[in-house]
């Protein structure tokens, strides 16, 4: 669950930290360079007749660490070798990483200079701290939207398994089998609730035709061993 006060992957570079410990998350990055790359091109051959001079670019629930920097490297190097091709000068680039509050962001704002290398194409950089089940941008501004691995984390625990003290998991194996189907389907409901919100949030912040590419862990059954899925 998300809250504004507290939550954070574990800060800095100590051999606890979310940057030492986020190899399997950058495994699953990775896997989402082709989409970014289809999702640039696309975005720049649609405007080929009339070429943007500026992209807004985001990454949702950055964290900490080298996997901060990746979808929007991603982006902005499929940027440089679209326009590479083109005589006109490719659009300069709004870098903005999100998180919330009590993230690492100093850590993240050290790296972010390593975007600004060279002027081809300009990099201007910022993060924007917050919800991501709020308003983080202006609306019809963002052309690109990616998040890895944020999304499954809820806004809150569900209200009807709260309100009657039942745990996500009962240590107990007996009353955690019986409560199963009811725990299922309030987290179900509670990520379904969450990520329309998302969607409707970002549709808003989104320019007209802007994409999004967004990757997060989940499961295919609602068998408790079964594997992990993307
Ligand atoms: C497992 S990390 C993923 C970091 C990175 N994107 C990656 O793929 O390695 C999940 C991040 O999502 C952030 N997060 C969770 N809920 C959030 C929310 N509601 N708004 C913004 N960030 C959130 C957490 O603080 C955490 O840094």
């Amino acid at each position: 669950m998300a809250s504004k006060q507290m939550l954070h992957m574990n800060q800095g570079q100590e051999e606890t930290s979310y940057a030492r410990n986020s190899s399997a998350q950058s495994v699953e990055q990775n896997k989402m360079k082709p989409l970014i790359e289809a999702a640039i091109l696309d975005l720049c051959s649609r405007s080929s007749t009339m070429l943007p001079t500026r992209m807004v670019i985001a990454d949702l629930g950055c964290s900490s660490g080298p996997n901060a920097l990746t979808l929007v490297s991603i982006a902005v190097q499929a940027i440089h070798s679209h326009y590479l091709q083109f005589v006109q000068p490719p659009p300069e680039v709004w870098v903005l990483l999100n998180d919330l509050p009590h993230n690492d962001f100093n850590t993240v704002v050290q790296s972010l200079v390593t975007l600004h290398k060279g002027n081809d194409p300009v990099v201007v950089t910022g993060v924007a701290p917050g919800l991501f089940y709020e308003r983080l941008f202006t609306s019809g501004s963002l052309h690109l939207v990616c998040s890895s691995n944020s999304l499954h984390w809820l806004s809150k625990a569900p209200g009807v398994l709260t309100s009657n003290k039942i745990p996500a998991y009962d240590i107990d194996e007996h009353a955690r089998l019986e409560r199963l189907p009811i725990v299922f389907e309030a987290y179900e409901q509670q990520f379904r609730k969450d990520f329309t919100l998302f969607l409707k949030l970002r549709a808003k912040e989104q320019v007209p035709g802007g994409r999004m590419v967004i990757s997060l862990p989940g499961r295919r059954s609602d068998q408790l061993a079964s594997e992990l899925c993307h």
